[in-house]
């Protein structure tokens, strides 16, 4: 019989790419988001436009069981929406009331397994002081104090899942994803992550101009293709281990150096002005002993691989958006 997901969130950036995976493989997929994906059209079977922290909308997505359920609705964006402090409240809210709405209307439902993206961001802060070594290994993560609201929903989201894993005998799989990029990311709208606004920035300026970075650009992150948080994330669903686990690359580099390599891509030299702006945690990498260790595979492909990949979508888009009247 044909297997049957649903992916909450499956309008947006993850989303639109995992349900394109998932047909791919020939699962039957229902998708729920207040949206459609803004730049192709979703191969879903029945795709939903719906509010999840209204729990009718949950139990209608619900109806007629699943062998697999991926819950990647969040009201979520790089550090330009979530370390603003702005969006605190909003954040915590929408994203809290979507994760209990979803679990209890799971409670009567024919469901085989459930994913849960949580995020780097419920790491605590003060193991990611030291640009050169953060430390985000999945046992780290306590004495919790993560440096976002954004973080502490997660965190709290995380022990949700467990504790009706543990109550009602549900089967989660819980991954920590860090920064995912990649082509069908936002990449103008204020929610936008490092890789593509640097890309956009990049892709505008002219030859010996110059970018606005936020911080020193001495900060340092790893970034994961999109394919690879696919395959990590299916990986992990079907397989035996529950998590928390980390899902991201462990390539580290500076924002500098991240810019630079995008410059090279782009074929441009540019300079760089350091401005004031959110800039998060110091350093932060993704510490993948685990998940080679319980899934016999990690993300290994190059950065800059998935750099240009993206860089090209975002150069299309900059010039797509230029020639509209
Ligand atoms: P995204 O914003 O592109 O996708 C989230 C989707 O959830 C959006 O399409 C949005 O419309 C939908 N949504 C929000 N509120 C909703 C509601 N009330 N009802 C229905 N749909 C709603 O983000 P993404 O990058 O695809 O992230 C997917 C998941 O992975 C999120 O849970 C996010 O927190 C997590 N995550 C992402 C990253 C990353 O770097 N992209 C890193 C860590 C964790
Ligand atoms: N977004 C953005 N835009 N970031 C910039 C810019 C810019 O123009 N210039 C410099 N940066 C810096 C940020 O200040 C930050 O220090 C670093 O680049 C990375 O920024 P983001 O990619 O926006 O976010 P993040 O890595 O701090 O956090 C993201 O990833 C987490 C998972 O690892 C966010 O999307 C979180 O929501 C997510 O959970």
């Amino acid at each position: 019989m044909t297997k049957r997901a649903l992916v909450l969130g499956g309008g947006g950036f993850i989303g639109s790419h995992l349900v394109r995976r998932l047909k791919h493989e020939g699962m039957w997929v229902r998708s729920v988001d207040l949206k459609r994906p803004p730049y192709s059209p979703s191969p879903a079977d029945d795709f939903v436009v719906g509010d999840l922290r209204d729990p009718a909308c949950v139990r209608h997505a619900l109806e007629g069981g699943f062998d697999e359920v991926y819950q990647l609705a969040a009201d979520m964006g790089g550090a330009g929406f979530v370390f603003t402090g702005e969006h605190d409240a909003a954040i915590m809210h929408n994203s809290a009331q979507i994760n209990l709405n979803v679990l209890e209307c799971m409670r009567n439902e024919r469901v085989g397994r459930i994913f849960y993206s949580s995020s780097a961001c419920m790491y605590p802060e003060y193991n990611q002081l030291d640009p050169d070594n953060p430390r985000c290994s999945e046992e780290s993560a306590y004495p919790a104090a993560p440096d976002s609201e954004y973080g502490w929903e997660k965190l709290f989201s995380e022990r949700l899942y467990f504790a009706y894993a543990r109550n009602y005998g549900f089967t989660v799989r819980i991954a920590r994803y860090h920064n995912i990029f990649g082509p069908e990311g936002s990449w103008n709208d204020g929610r936008e992550k490092a890789p593509a606004a640097l890309c956009r920035k990049i892709a505008m300026a002219p030859d010996g101009g110059e970018i606005e970075m936020w911080g020193d650009g001495k900060q340092t992150r790893s970034f994961l293709y999109i394919d690879e948080c696919v395959e990590g994330s299916l990986r992990l669903m079907r397989s035996d281990f529950t998590g928390p686990v980390n899902i991201g690359s462990d390539e580290m580099v500076s924002i500098n150096q991240f810019a630079a390599m995008i410059m090279e891509i782009a074929g441009k030299q540019l300079r760089i002005r350091h401005v004031d702006g959110p800039t998060g945690v110091r350093g932060r990498n993704s510490d993948n002993a685990l998940i080679a260790e319980k899934l016999g595979w990690a993300p290994d492909r190059p950065l800059v691989e998935g750099l240009a990949e993206t860089y090209r979508w975002i150069a299309a888009q900059v010039r797509e958006a230029a020639s509209r009247p």
